[in-house]
């Protein structure tokens, strides 16, 4: 079963309760949330006090990505906030295995998501206390822009080494994603697709998560 989570970045801001709303009566799985820092990447989102209201809005599973530096130092104000999914990048940590552990010990499902240049082979000694891989499919700061082909033959890896180890380690594709590519990407073992720009610039919202949901 294709898990889909769209991404709210790509929302109406001035209307994040009706965006919520739609969300929750349709077939999404999460609720993707970007934090940027300013730092990490050239963007600035939303934060903790934005997430703890979209908590009481949504009934969903709130699947937030840290695009941010010293991500240990927030960990426990995004529990806080209502995440039930924390996913921080390779690239900002130092001490990976201990940022996972804390993210564990505060009871949300950890991810580690990796930039385009990042091979998947750098989670080779991680992957089995890692619940999802996010492969960033473009490059972290901004919805909306093109898929990048090569991510395909990182999937295809990726899906390697967790088949070989038997884990259930989750894939989860960010980034340009559309109905068009959305088949590709679950061929390719994919087990998660977020998607803003196609979800909420859709005519019908509902009807694109539909799509993605059985794309495969
Ligand atoms: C990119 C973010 C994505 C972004 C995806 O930095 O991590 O989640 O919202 O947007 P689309 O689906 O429009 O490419
Ligand atoms: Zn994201």
């Amino acid at each position: 079963m294709v898990l889909v989570a769209p991404s709210l970045l790509a929302s109406n801001f001035l209307r994040l309760e009706d965006e919520c709303k739609m969300i929750n009566e349709s077939q999404a799985d999460w609720l993707h949330l970007d934090v940027m820092d300013g730092r990490f990447v050239p963007n600035i989102s939303f934060g903790m006090p934005v997430i703890a209201q979209i908590r009481k809005a949504t009934t969903k599973t709130c699947d937030v990505h840290l695009m941010i530096e010293e991500p240990e130092k927030y960990a426990e104000a995004f529990k806080k906030a209502g995440a039930d999914r924390l996913t921080v990048h390779l690239e900002v940590c130092r001490n990976l295995h201990r940022n996972i552990q804390q993210i564990k010990s505060l009871e949300m499902k950890a991810g580690v998501a990796l930039n385009p240049h990042s091979p998947v082979e750098l989670l080779s000694d991680i992957l089995q206390d890692l619940d999802t891989v996010l492969i960033l499919s473009v490059n972290p700061g901004f919805g909306g822009q093109e898929f990048i082909p090569h991510t395909y033959q990182k999937i295809r890896n990726l899906r390697r080494m967790i088949h070989d180890r038997g884990l259930n380690t989750l894939i989860q594709i960010d980034g340009g994603v559309t109905l068009e590519n959305a088949g590709n990407i679950i061929k390719a073992g994919a087990d998660v697709l977020v998607a803003g720009t196609t979800v909420f610039q859709a005519k019908d919202p509902k009807a694109a998560i539909h799509t993605l949901k059985n794309c495969n």
